[in-house]
């Protein structure tokens, strides 16, 4: 008989705790950002996504091990139809069931439309991409997209009482005032905002644009007086006060300020893989072990093989400098 998985948190070969689940509910979505991408990616077959009762068994497992944070990505969650009903289950496990947060990632052309039934199902903050305030520029990052429609999801989310943070790729080949004039919209608006590095995932590789948010940094503090914050999400970000704005903007610096070290999550795709880091190829099958009608004890198992296999670190920095990217799939199949 396979022993129980060790009592709550769940810790790596590296004395890494994980703590946060971030469970991919499908690889699909209405949007083709040139970095995540391509513009004819091929999906997953839909019988190999997860079913919602299989993504509620695994989160509800992972809950049961001390994951104390699950943040529903995609692709993009919203265009599953099941992804509210999904969230609604897992929301019984808030209120001491042991989750102190259910989080989402969206990309906000949706929200308008879910906002409010988010909002009653008990979500309270939601991150939503926003990469450019220019309409032409978010259309041609996005490929398909329109700023107005996420604008407007932004605004319902508000309404409904969300708390928004707007998360920020950052381009190299955009004049830095690109970066000053969202920071200042979100911060008018009461958002908070993550900048973030790009990685090299395929089909972003080609897509390049890379800079470095440690020299980004610097020159809105030229112009900004940044204090850093002791704030800690459940994410990377370094957080600053701007004192001018007097919004926050976290720093998400995979490539210029490595922060492995602190690693508390692991990534599940929506079709039951178990990826114990971003930056690696490395996979665990939970699908196949539950469509063979493996108990929770095997899944178990499986998870512990993944912690002691969990990377040290990604190796973003070495693809990128090579011009290569650090691994085989799209950013759309992990969420990010
Ligand atoms: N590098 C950095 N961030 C990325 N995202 C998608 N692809 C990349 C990439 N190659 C971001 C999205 C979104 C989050 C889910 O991941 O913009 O904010
Ligand atoms: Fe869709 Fe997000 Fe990828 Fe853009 S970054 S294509 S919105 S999953």
């Amino acid at each position: 008989m396979t022993p129980p998985l060790p009592a709550s948190p769940l810790v790596d070969m590296h004395d890494r705790a994980v703590r946060y689940v971030r469970l991919s509910v499908t690889d699909r979505c209405d949007l083709r950002c040139t970095y995540c991408m391509p513009r004819d990616q091929t999906f997953a077959p839909r019988a190999d996504l997860l079913s919602l009762e299989e993504l509620d068994r695994l989160a509800s497992l992972f809950i049961a091990h001390g994951v104390d944070h699950i943040r529903i990505t995609g692709g993009e969650p919203l265009v599953r139809s099941d992804t509210l009903p999904l969230m609604r289950r897992l929301a019984r496990h808030l209120d001491g069931g042991g989750l102190s947060e259910l989080l989402l990632t969206t990309n906000g052309t949706r929200l308008a439309r879910h906002a409010d039934a988010l909002a009653d199902l008990g979500l309270r903050r939601v991150n939503v991409s926003l990469d450019s305030l220019r309409p032409e520029r978010f259309a041609a990052i996005t490929r398909l997209g329109r700023l107005e429609t996420v604008l407007d999801g932004i605004a319902a989310a508000s309404q409904a009482g969300l708390a928004v943070k707007i998360n920020m790729v950052v381009d190299g080949r955009d004049p830095v005032d690109a970066v000053f004039e969202t920071v200042e919209w979100a911060h008018g608006q009461g958002h908070d905002i993550s900048l973030i590095e790009k990685m090299p995932m395929a089909s972003g590789s080609e897509d390049c644009g890379y800079v470095s948010l440690t020299d980004v940094r610097h020159k809105l503090a030229a112009r900004w007086t940044l204090v850093p914050l002791d704030v800690r999400t459940a994410g990377p970000s370094h957080y600053v006060a701007v004192k001018e704005t007097g919004g926050r903007i976290g720093f998400i610096t995979p490539m210029s300020d490595n922060f492995c070290a602190s690693c508390n999550r692991i990534r599940i795709t929506a079709t039951g893989r178990l990826y114990p880091c971003l930056g690696h190829d490395l996979y665990f099958d939970f699908r196949h072990i539950m469509r063979g009608g493996g108990d929770d004890a095997a899944l178990a198992e499986l998870t512990r093989k993944a912690l002691r296999q969990k990377p040290a670190q990604h190796d973003f920095v070495a693809a990128h400098d090579a011009g290569r990217a650090a691994v085989t799939r799209a950013m759309a199949v992990t969420g990010g």
